[in-house]
């Protein structure tokens, strides 16, 4: 079967090979999928990258791991390693599957099309990978293999992120940088459906129009505009409760002085590639908190109870379309690297996606 995989960590996405590897075979709670499509998101740049694995040799409970062939987690129960390559990418996608290893909840979705969130090193950038049952879901027929591919990551992340990270109340304003991204656009859906007002950042005009026929209630353009002028007039000097940062950098040190009292940032990317300089009195003199968040970690602190309650959520939200993703380009597997420069480009309005099959 034909695999996208890396060799090393990788910046050239030329170092993408496409290669006939033998088909996985799942073991005991696993199932195999024959993959259908898959979106290049962000967060597969950092597995090519080697950022996660950068930033995990930074964080404390891998204290002293700088030697590559040591192994570094992603928490500190030491569960969940972050692999190294050489492996396939690929962190979601849509597929059908067609063979179960034992246990009920793998069996039960033999022959059902899934959505699925597996990573390296059982990539979805494959035609075939294998995951863990708990980590896939049965499609409804009313979800499309494109929203499909689309289910878990940012959907899960812009609902727990206003929901459950920073509980925007109704009224309330939500500050979303990069608001041109799927996950933006959904945050904006979510603002209308639950009564808090967006005011969406993004650095040029190609998604501007959208956001604001979606109801985003300000859209700032920082190529041509002021953030901190333009979020003191649209909130009459008070500043926004609430923020959401996936640029990182100057932008994110930005976004913290346009905080209202006791106003709080939630940081979950670093699109910049760029350190935030954090100002201690800039966060001293609002009162104001910033957290750091990623989907797993955030997941694996919750109990079954708490996921099954999100997972109801976004499973509805899904159907009723508040997630729904325009897809703009979609590349054979073979083409991946032409795949991941379109995902770069700037002034996308949707989605880069591989197809591995049609049906
Ligand atoms: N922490 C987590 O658990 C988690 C989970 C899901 C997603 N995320 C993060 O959420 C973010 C959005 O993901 P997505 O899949 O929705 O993205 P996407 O649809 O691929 O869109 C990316 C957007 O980022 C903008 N952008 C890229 N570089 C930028 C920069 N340096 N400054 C300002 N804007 C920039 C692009 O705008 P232009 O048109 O201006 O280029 C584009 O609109 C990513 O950072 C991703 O890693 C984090």
């Amino acid at each position: 079967m034909k695999s996208a995989r890396i060799h090393a960590f990788a910046e050239n996405p030329d170092d993408i090979q496409v290669v006939d590897v033998a088909k996985p075979a799942p073991v005991a709670g696993q199932v195999f999928v024959r993959m259908l499509m898959s979106p290049v998101n962000p967060s597969d740049l950092n597995c090519l990258h080697g950022t996660y694995r950068h930033a995990l040799e930074r964080v404390v409970w891998n204290y002293g791991k700088h030697d590559p062939s040591q192994t570094v987690f992603y928490d500190p129960t030491l569960s969940n390693a972050c692999p190294m390559p050489p492996h396939a990418l690929g962190g979601e996608g849509v597929g059908i599957v067609e063979d179960a290893g034992s246990g009920f909840l793998a069996r039960r979705l033999l022959g059902k099309r899934i959505a699925l969130a597996s990573g390296p090193p059982n990539g979805t950038w494959q035609e075939y990978t294998v995951v863990d049952a708990k980590r896939a879901v049965a499609l409804p027929d009313a979800i499309s293999n494109e929203q499909g591919a689309m289910y878990f990551v940012n959907p899960i992340t812009a609902y727990v992120l206003t929901r459950e990270v920073l509980r925007v109340p109704r009224g309330g304003w939500l500050l979303v940088t990069a608001a041109g991204s799927a996950l933006g656009k959904s945050v904006v859906r979510l603002g209308k459906l639950y009564g808090f007002k967006t005011l969406c950042v993004v650095r040029g005009s190609a998604n501007t129009q959208e956001l604001l026929q979606l109801g985003a209630d300000a859209v700032v353009e920082t190529s041509t505009q002021k953030l901190q002028a333009e979020v003191f007039r649209i909130t009459q000097g008070k500043g926004v409760g609430y923020a959401i940062d996936c640029v990182g950098g100057e932008l994110a040190a930005e976004v913290l002085r346009c905080l209202g009292l006791d106003g709080h940032m939630a940081l979950y990317g670093r699109l910049a590639n760029s350190p935030m300089q954090l100002t201690v009195r800039d966060l001293m003199m609002p009162v104001a908190s910033v957290s750091g968040f990623l989907l797993p970690n955030w997941m694996a602190q919750q109990s079954p109870l708490k996921l099954l309650s999100v997972m109801r959520a976004v499973k509805k939200l899904t159907v009723q379309g508040v997630f729904a993703t325009e897809v703009a380009e979609v590349y054979a597997l073979d083409q991946v690297a032409d795949a991941v420069r379109a995902a770069s480009r700037s002034g996308r309005t949707g989605k880069v996606m591989l197809r591995m099959a049609s049906a």
